[in-house]
C-alpha cells in the first residue's frame, strides 16, 4: 500500500519535494493549540494498516517535540503498520557528555524518548562528535545521511577558486570530504568555546591563500559565533570576503545579520531547516534514506 507522509507544521514545502521521490501520498492532519496551549491532533487521512512517516525538522525542539510524540502515539494507536520519523535536523545531539557534575546528558535521554515512539529514523548530518554513530544512543534503525557531496557540488557550481575552511578539529574529516568533492584545498582552524556565545578561533599562516575565496563549512550555524569569529580572522589575514555554508541554519537571535555584518559575503544553508538562506536541496538525499527504511 502507498505509504503516507505527514508534515508537521512548517515542513510542508519539504514534504511536497519528498513525497513524489519516495512514492508517498501526503496525508492530511489537523493540529492546533487549545486556548491553554495544549496540543490538539487529528489524522484526517486514515493510517490503519499503512506505513506512516512523520516529517518534522527539530530546530527549536522543545516546542515541537511534544506534538510530534503525540502524532506518533496516535498513529500507533490508530494501527499504522509502522511509524517513522524524518527529522532533517536532529536536535539534542550536542550535550553528549556530563561536562559538569549533575548535568543531564540530553542527547541520550532524547534518543530514548524518540526510540520509544518511532520504528525508524532518518536524518541529515547529525552532530556526532564524541559518539561515532546514531545507534550508540538510538535503539531503532537510524540512518544518518551526509550532505557533503551536495555541498561540494554547490561550491563547484558557484565558487571559482575556493579554499575550504573547517572551524575546528572535529570538522576535519567532513571538510576534507567536501574539499575532495570540490577539488579544492582545505584548512582546519582551532576553536575554543568558552560559553554559548563566546568563541575563540585561531588561524594558521594564511598568506599563501590570498588569491582564493574562503568557504567556511560547518554542520550547524546556531548563534553564528563560530562563523563570525572565523570570518573576522580571515579578513584580518587579508583573504577575500568569506562564503559561509552550514548544513543546518538555526540562526538563533540575530545570527544571520551579525554574520553578514562581520563580513560574510554570502550565507548558504541546506533546506533541512526552512530559511531564506536555503540554497542546497537535500530532498533527494532524504528520499534515498527513507526508501531504505520505509516498509
Ligand atoms: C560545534 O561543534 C558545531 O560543529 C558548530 O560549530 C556549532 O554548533 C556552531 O554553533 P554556533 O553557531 O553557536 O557557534
Amino acid at each position: 500500500m502507498t505509504p503516507l507522509l505527514f508534515a508537521l507544521p512548517g515542513n510542508e514545502r519539504l514534504a511536497a519535494l519528498l513525497a513524489p521521490a519516495i512514492g508517498a501520498e501526503i496525508g492530511k492532519v489537523v493540529m492546533r493549540r487549545f486556548p491553554d496551549g495544549e496540543t490538539y491532533w487529528r489524522y484526517d487521512t486514515p493510517v490503519a494498516g499503512r506505513s506512516a512517516a512523520l516529517l518534522c525538522t527539530l530546530d527549536r525542539p522543545d516546542e515541537k517535540a511534544l506534538p510530534l510524540l503525540f502524532a506518533a502515539a496516535a498513529a500507533r494507536d490508530l494501527k499504522a503498520a509502522q511509524v517513522g520519523l524524518i527529522a532533517p535536523y536532529l536536535a539534542y545531539m550536542r550535550q553528549d557528555h556530563r561536562f559538569q557534575p549533575g548535568e543531564a546528558i540530553t542527547s541520550s535521554y532524547f534518543a530514548k524518548i524518540v526510540s520509544a515512539h518511532f520504528d525508524w529514523l532518518v536524518t541529515v548530518d547529525p552532530h556526532l562528535h564524541r559518539r561515532g554513530a546514531l545507534d550508540e544512543i538510538y535503539s531503532v534503525p537510524a540512518r544518518a545521511l551526509h550532505a557533503a557531496p551536495l555541498i561540494a557540488q554547490w561550491i563547484g557550481d558557484n565558487i571559482g577558486k575556493p579554499l575550504l575552511v573547517g572551524p575546528d578539529r572535529e570538522s576535519e574529516q567532513w571538510v576534507a570530504a567536501v574539499a575532495r568533492g570540490a577539488g579544492a584545498p582545505h584548512i582546519v582552524l582551532r576553536k575554543q568555546r568558552r560559553g554559548d556565545r563566546e568563541v575563540e578561533v585561531s588561524v594558521p599562516e594564511l598568506a599563501q591563500w590570498r588569491d582564493r575565496t574562503p568557504v567556511l563549512v560547518d554542520d550547524i550555524i546556531s548563534t553564528g559565533q563560530t562563523m563570525i569569529e572565523t570570518v573576522k580572522q580571515l579578513k584580518r589575514a587579508g583573504l577575500p570576503p568569506a562564503v559561509c555554508i552550514g548544513v543546518h541554519g538555526i540562526f538563533a537571535g540575530n545570527a544571520l545579520e551579525e554574520l553578514t555584518q562581520a563580513g560574510a559575503v554570502r550565507v548558504v544553508t541546506a533546506n533541512t531547516i526552512s530559511h531564506s538562506s536555503n540554497g542546497i536541496d537535500i530532498s533527494g538525499l532524504l528520499a534515498d534514506g527513507v526508501r531504505a527504511l520505509i516498509a
